[in-house]
């Protein structure tokens, strides 16, 4: 397996302090104007609720900006034995908190301007909608075990598997585990602004508390050039992480595809238009790549489809190398 050097490119999330900073803004508009309003200082529940809300609000989007860092740090001197995979708060919980600004929005139009309703019910609706998007973000982020689906991945327990994008490692310790004479190739570009750090400090300390460290080598590499000669895996696993590929989807396929063995399967994860992901992205989830163009894509790299389902509200897909060349792969 050779090596080349990984290329650096700026994280697509690195605007998530723009959200927080927004936050804090309007949760100090929500506490300090809103209870100001003649209808809502004349009662007890109204004004307190409405401190309430704009203190959450201001604290959870400060969470996300950086107070999270800090707890953490202090935490971890308190407690470095648990396993972390270093999920920022982000737009995950940043669903919540929308949920909580447009809810109180609601509300405040209804008390102001009840001529408005339909704007008002409008309002709660998409409140509810963004609590049920928050509801399915903690499911992609479980942290349990649970993280892969149960399917017919790997040739043997001696298989080499690559983890591509592998992050703080959720994917790579369920892996590892079951690999008990294999060994997992742990890649990512460590630079992803929603988990902390990047993921790879988190990553080794998390393969050390394990004790999995022997069994797993770590990369810091590009999905769309792989520092790796063709044919060096035996079987490959992704979750989240081709559906940020942008327009380069289709040469992490091929990259994949590439260092594969012949007959080598590829178990990969990914968020496709649906209810689910309206839920989570509202409108942009209407340019999520659907499942047909995935099938596409794969049978181009010259992958065969050996299964296909839901888990854990993403699709996932079982591809395997097809030992022909890629013109007659289903
Ligand atoms: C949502 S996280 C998923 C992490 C892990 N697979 C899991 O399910 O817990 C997506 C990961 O993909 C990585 N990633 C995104 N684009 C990448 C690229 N072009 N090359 C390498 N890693 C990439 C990010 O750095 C991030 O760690």
């Amino acid at each position: 397996m050779t090596s080349r050097t990984a290329t650096r490119r700026a994280s697509p999330h690195s605007h998530l302090w723009i959200m927080g900073v927004a936050g804090i803004a309007i949760g100090a508009g929500i506490l300090v104007f809103l209870p100001k309003l003649k209808v809502v200082s004349a009662s007890l529940i109204l004004f307190a609720g409405f401190h309430v809300v704009g203190a959450i609000v201001i604290l959870a989007s400060a969470w996300t900006v950086g107070l999270r860092r800090v707890v953490r740090r202090l935490n971890s001197r308190v407690d470095g034995t648990r396993v972390d995979f270093g999920w920022g708060p982000g737009w995950m919980n940043g669903l919540a908190i929308a949920a909580l600004i447009v809810g109180a929005g609601a509300l405040a139009l209804q008390l102001t301007a009840p001529a408005l309703w339909p704007l008002g019910w409008a309002a709660v609706a998409s409140a509810v909608v963004l609590l049920t998007g928050n509801l399915i973000m903690n499911g992609f982020r479980r942290r349990d075990q649970v993280v892969l689906p149960m399917v017919d991945l790997l040739r043997g327990d001696r298989d080499v598997v690559l983890d591509a994008g592998c992050g703080a490692g959720r994917t790579t310790i369920a892996l590892s585990r079951i690999l008990k004479y294999g060994h997992v190739v742990a890649v990512d570009r460590f630079d992803a602004g929603y988990i902390d750090d990047g993921g790879r400090a988190l990553l080794e300390r998390n393969l050390a508390l394990t004790g999995l460290s022997d069994r797993v080598t770590v990369e810091t590499a590009d999905l769309i050039r792989l520092p790796f000669d063709d044919g060096d895996f035996d079987s490959a696993v992704s979750t989240h992480v081709y559906d940020h590929l942008g327009r380069d989807k289709q040469r992490g396929l091929d990259e994949v595809h590439r260092v594969l063995k012949p007959g080598g399967r590829f178990l990969m994860a990914v968020w496709v238009p649906g209810w689910a992901m309206f839920a989570v992205a509202n409108l942009l989830s209407l340019f999520l790549t659907s499942k047909s163009a995935w099938r596409e894509m794969a049978a181009r790299a010259g992958f065969r489809l050996i299964d296909e389902g839901m888990f854990n509200n993403a699709w996932f897909v079982l591809l395997e190398k097809t030992v022909n060349p890629p013109e007659t792969a289903v």
